[in-house]
C-alpha cells in the first residue's frame, strides 16, 4: 500500500516535468532498482520506495537541497512506521547525485543499487534523450563545435548537450556499483558511443557541402 501512495506522490510532484525527470524516467529506475535487488538479494522495499522518491528532492526541481529533503521526509515520517527504512532511504536519496562526481560513495548495498539504476537511465538512448530534453529546458544549445568546455564547473551555464556526454555520461560506465549493472552499462556506452560519432559525422558533411 505503502508503494500506492508513493507512487501518486510522485506523480502529483514531478507530473508536469519536462527537464528529463518525469513519471516514466522514475518508472523505469524503480523497475531497474527491483531487477537489481533481486539479482543482489537486497531490501526490496528499501529500493523500490528509494527509487520512486530519489528526484523529488533534487535541487533542480526545489528551492534548495535542504527543501528538498524535508519533503520527503516529512512523506516519509506520515506513511513510513519503520525508523530504520526511514533512515536508509533518506540517507540514499541526500547521496546519490551524481554532482560532478563529488559525492561520497554509497554506504549500502541498497543506495549502490538505486544509484545504478538512476545512471544506467542516464545512458543509452533514453539518456541520450533525456540529455537532450533537459538542454531544451535549460535553453542550451546542442552543439558549439569551437569553445573549449575544459575549464568549466560541471552543469555551469552556457554547457552543451554534447559537452554533456563528456562531463558525465560518459564516464558512467566504470562507476557502477554492483555487477549486474556495469554488464548492462556496456552496450548502453557503446550506443553512445556510435551516436557521437555519426553526430560528429554528419556535423562534418554539412561543414563540407556548404
Ligand atoms: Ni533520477
Amino acid at each position: 500500500m505503502v508503494i500506492g501512495q508513493a507512487e501518486r506522490f510522485v506523480q502529483e510532484e514531478l507530473g508536469t516535468d519536462r527537464s528529463g525527470h518525469d513519471w516514466w524516467h522514475i518508472h523505469r529506475v524503480r523497475n531497474m532498482a527491483l531487477r537489481l535487488a533481486r539479482q543482489e538479494q537486497a531490501d526490496l522495499l528499501v529500493c523500490e520506495l528509494a527509487a520512486l522518491l530519489h528526484d523529488i528532492a533534487d535541487e533542480k526541481l526545489n528551492a534548495s537541497k535542504e527543501a528538498g529533503l524535508n519533503k520527503v521526509s516529512v512523506w516519509l515520517q506520515r506513511h513510513v512506521s519503520d525508523e530504520d527504512v526511514i533512515h536508509k532511504i533518506m540517507s540514499i536519496i541526500s547521496t546519490m547525485s551524481y554532482n560532478g562526481g563529488k559525492n561520497p560513495p554509497m554506504t549500502t548495498l541498497e543506495g549502490e543499487i538505486v544509484q545504478d539504476a538512476d545512471r544506467l537511465d542516464a545512458i543509452g538512448a533514453i539518456g541520450i534523450a533525456r540529455t537532450f530534453a533537459y538542454g531544451g529546458s535549460k535553453g542550451r544549445s546542442m552543439h558549439e563545435p569551437e569553445r573549449d568546455f575544459s575549464n568549466m564547473d560541471y552543469r555551469s551555464e552556457g554547457n552543451t548537450s554534447i559537452h554533456h556526454f563528456y562531463e558525465k555520461l560518459l564516464k558512467l560506465k566504470d562507476l557502477m556499483n554492483t555487477d549486474y549493472a556495469r554488464q548492462l552499462a556496456e552496450s548502453r556506452h557503446a550506443f553512445m558511443q556510435q551516436y557521437l560519432d555519426q553526430f560528429y559525422q554528419e556535423w562534418d558533411a554539412a561543414d563540407k557541402d556548404a
